[in-house]
């Protein structure tokens, strides 16, 4: 039965149980600060257990993956050597969350194992722990009682680390001999446990102190490589088929034979199951560094290095291991699939990056041997251990485990020392980071060894636990409610200030405090200090607090992030490569980018660079993150600024065949979810720098609604006046034509004065041009004589009089509009032939008539 199908097999025999098939957890612990790697199926049940977790389900089964890379299980050392210890393994799994117990998960173990798998009763062997009798009396149902031992704390006592829940456990063991067992026989190969029941009845606390759990519980762990070894008749796990595909691998690529020798097999053994496990955790996102669980995923591949040297290796070969690991279990773990090229490019360059200093590191090493052996010794020196790590990459176990093989020792105590000394001097040598100011209070922070883990790139919340207050600049123990302080915890998902990137704002809490968090900045690249105004309850000093990032202000900004790195890249491609960042702002609003060029931007140009901006965008390509030495980075053709400070290792943003930068910021997974961006502002800032300000996302869509809607507004207000200027057209037409279909009545008004034909009448018309059009066409109609009008132009008189050619030796129009125009409370002149006057005494318009009569 091939791995893959007893895997299958268990999930649907609990599932067919009531158990709801749950996916495995990362190998990283979400949350949880009391272990660094998930190490058995209940990692990801802990709270559930507990209490502290609720789930819709009271029976799940896992095939979880987990690593043994430190604390209390580890296994190490152990791997290579002996039939069955690898550092990653998978582990199938039944548990009941208060629903069965001990009977049923006794009955359903013996049923899988006998029935199922049809193994035979009489080759597995129980272990219970000796003070629990009820799990003894249990097992009589299925099995005699020469079968089962009774053990004490070390065995059968199941913890998943110095803390956390706990309880009496009872294994299954498989008999790969025969005959009589004494209990001292269970601790040889001749047996090997597979399955681990566990009654999770305590929770055991930070003090030692055992409580009881809310509810007695289940939690099953069977190792798969082991249950495969039996199932397929092996003596070791290595000969399942979910190694010995691996072991081919390395056999075609190092051209070496597994069975050659002890030493071969070790190594190839070794080489397997650090590639296996370094292959998981780069999928579940660490990188090599010298930090931390980081730290852990470079010893291993360290290590396996060296196993390879063993081999004849000088060059990287892990990346074809890696393939055969990603073929044989990419179908049950799609994760390596998907982060296949990142976990290659991962291994090749810790593997090119070990190797230039191996060599230099193994003779030194095997110069001290040397040494040692003339002068009868058998302990590598402590500084030399310091060195080797220190200059040469080797971390401390493996020059253990080299020595060893060598049986020779090493000075632990002389290597911490020499470790302590380095920490002093680089204390000594501190100057801050250089490019700013630091609060002296910071610097004392960072130099009593506070540190701030970002974890940023990868959560969105995280469980920080406090190291340090401050208010107004000095370090204070706790903070109340309306209080505004600085905090600095030892791991946070907040990305500070850096790189022109704003800091996060968000929220923190726990059971019964509330933080709202304005700001984030880092005086030192790993120190980070959050700025807080504290809502609800008091916080002290070592408080965990759940911090979580405004998500959706965080999206934005890395929609903006990306979009400058796609904007530089577009001005490059655009303008020429004269063009280099001079400086960049970005938030959850807007970015900002300055860069050199030399001569104003076209529209044309403009437009092209926004529209190959919004083209790789359409092509929703994924934004590639890579962390790697500087040189190769550079190599990769990275542009890298000036004044910026780089480490040895970088992290390297690329959009493929597009942009390839150096930088620290957030950034979106691939570029769709910018979705467009919009430039709003191009300008010159400087001799030779320009500015280009533009919006992404909805932001974009909202700056070009806005613009939508003011080319709206100036429309309408375009077509109002249109729409008056019409009216008054029509009105003003109207009223000429009942001014001149009057004009025959008008003209019975005419009177003759001294033989002369005079009109003097009020007209209606709406302003003074209307009235001289009026006083024309009535002139026409008259053909000699004088027309005089008045009109009411919205409170206002206005006068016109008019005389044809023919009378005006006679008459002068001006010298009439001067003296009547008065009697209105105004003033007018003209020509002898059109005068013009008005106004503001719209009574007295009759007498000015009558007064034209008598001047007449
Ligand atoms: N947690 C137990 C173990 O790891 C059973 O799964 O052995």
């Amino acid at each position: 039965m091939r791995a893959s199908e007893i895997r299958e097999i268990f999930l649907k025999f609990f599932e067919k149980a009531g158990h709801t098939r749950v996916a495995s957890s990362s190998l990283i612990p979400f949350g949880d600060l009391t272990l660094y790697f998930t190490n058995a199926g209940m990692v990801q049940f802990k709270d559930v257990f507990l209490g502290a977790e609720k789930r819709a389900t009271t029976r799940a089964t896992t095939s979880q993956k987990c690593m043994r890379v430190s604390g209390k299980h580890n296994d190490l050392e152990n791997v290579g050597h002996t039939p069955r210890h690898h550092t990653f393994f998978e582990m199938l799994g039944n548990f009941s969350f208060g629903d069965y117990f001990k009977e049923e998960a006794i009955a359903f173990a013996w049923e899988f194992l006998t029935k199922t798998l049809k193994l035979p009763k009489e080759k597995l062997i129980i272990t219970v722990y000796e003070k629990d009798d009820d799990a003894g009396k249990l097992w009589l149902k299925h099995v005699s009682k020469d079968q089962i031992f009774r053990l004490g704390e070390k065995d059968n006592f199941w913890s998943m680390g110095d803390t956390g829940p706990c309880g009496p456990c009872s294994e299954i063991l498989w008999d790969f001999g025969s005959g009589k067992i004494t209990k001292k026989d269970l601790e040889s190969d001749r047996f090997m446990e597979i399955w681990n029941l566990v009654f999770m009845q305590f929770n055991r606390g930070a003090d030692g102190v055992m409580t009881p759990l809310p509810k007695p519980s289940v939690d099953t762990g069977m190792g798969l490589e082991r249950l495969a070894c039996v199932l397929q008749g092996k003596k070791n796990n290595w000969e399942t088929d979910l190694f010995t595909p691996i072991i081919e691998s390395i056999e075609r690529v190092t051209k070496q034979k597994h069975d050659a020798s002890q030493e071969n097999a070790v190594a190839m053994r070794v080489i397997a199951d650090h590639v296996r496990a370094a292959s998981f955790l780069i999928a579940d996102g660490l990188l090599p560094s010298n930090e931390g669980r980081d730290y852990v995923l470079r010893r291993i591949l360290r290590r396996a290095i060296r196993y390879g040297r063993k081999l004849g290796m000088h060059k990287p070969f892990f990346a074809a291991v890696a393939e055969t690991v990603m073929k044989e279990m990419g179908s049950a773990y799609p994760e390596l699939l998907q982060h296949k090229e990142i976990v290659v490019k991962v291994l090749t360059n810790e593997e090119e990056r070990f190797l230039e200093t191996l060599d230099r590191g193994l003779n030194i090493l095997e110069e001290e041997f040397k040494q040692l052996q003339k002068a009868k010794q058998s302990i590598v020196p402590g500084e030399i251990v310091f060195k080797l790590y220190d200059t040469y990459g080797f971390p401390k176990d493996l020059t253990e485990l080299i020595a060893r093989e060598k049986k020779i020792d090493l000075d632990e105590k002389g290597f911490e020392e020499a470790m302590q000394k380095q920490r002093e001097r680089a204390r000594k040598a501190w100057k801050g980071s250089g490019s700013f100011k630091v609060e002296p209070v910071y610097q004392t922070l960072r130099l009593g060894g506070l540190k701030t883990e970002f974890v940023g790139y990868e959560k969105e919340s995280d469980i920080g636990e406090i190291l340090g207050l401050l208010k107004e600049g000095k370090k204070i123990e706790y903070a109340k409610k309306g209080e505004r302080i600085q905090l600095i915890v030892n791991r946070t998902p907040f990305y500070a200030e850096g790189g022109g990137q704003v800091g996060d704002t968000g929220i923190g809490l726990t059971e019964d405090i509330e933080l709202e968090i304005l700001d984030t900045q880092k005086p030192f690249p790993d120190l980070f200090v959050h700025d807080v105004k504290v809502v609800e309850g008091e916080i002290s000093v070592k408080d965990r607090v759940n911090l979580e990032i405004d998500r959706e202000r965080r999206q934005k900004i890395r929609c903006n992030h990306t979009a400058t790195h796609l904007l530089h890249a577009a001005l490059r491609q655009i303008l020429g490569g004269h063009v280099k960042q001079a400086g960049s702002y970005l938030d959850d609003q807007y970015l900002r980018f300055d860069f050199s060029h030399f001569e104003a931007i076209t529209d044309k140009q403009l437009a092209d660079i926004e529209d190959l901006v919004n083209k790789v965008i359409s092509k929703n390509i994924p934004v590639k993150v890579e962390v790697l030495p500087y040189k190769e980075a550079i190599a990769k053709g990275a542009l890298a600024f000036f004044g910026e400070k780089y480490g040895d290792v970088v992290r390297l943003i690329q959009i493929p065949d597009f942009s390839i930068e150096l930088c620290g910021g957030t950034h979106t997974a691939s570029t769709g979810e910018i979705g467009l961006i919009k430039i709003v502002k191009e300008r010159s800032v400087a001799n030779g720098v320009r500015r280009i300000e533009a919006v992404s996302g909805f932001a974009a869509q909202e700056f070009v609604r806005g613009r939508e809607f003011l080319l709206k507004e100036e429309n309408q207000r375009g077509i109002e006046t249109e729409k008056q200027r019409q009216k008054e057209k029509e009105e003003k037409s109207k009223r000429m034509q009942a001014a001149l279909k009057n004009a025959d009545d008008l003209l019975k008004k005419i009177k003759e004065i001294h033989g002369v034909k005079v009109l003097a009448v009020q007209v209606l018309v709406a302003d003074a041009g209307e009235l001289r059009e009026v006083a024309d066409a009535y002139k026409q109609k008259m053909g000699s004589g004088i027309v005089a009008l008045g009109a009411d132009t919205g409170g206002k008189v206005a006068l016109i009089i008019m005389i044809t050619p023919d009378l005006t030796k006679k008459y002068s129009a001006g010298n009439l509009m001067k003296q009547l125009a008065p009697l209105v409370g105004g003033t007018g002149g003209g020509r002898p032939d059109m005068a013009q006057g008005g106004g503001p005494e719209i009574a007295n318009l009759p007498k000015v008539f009558k007064r034209l009569e008598e001047l007449l």
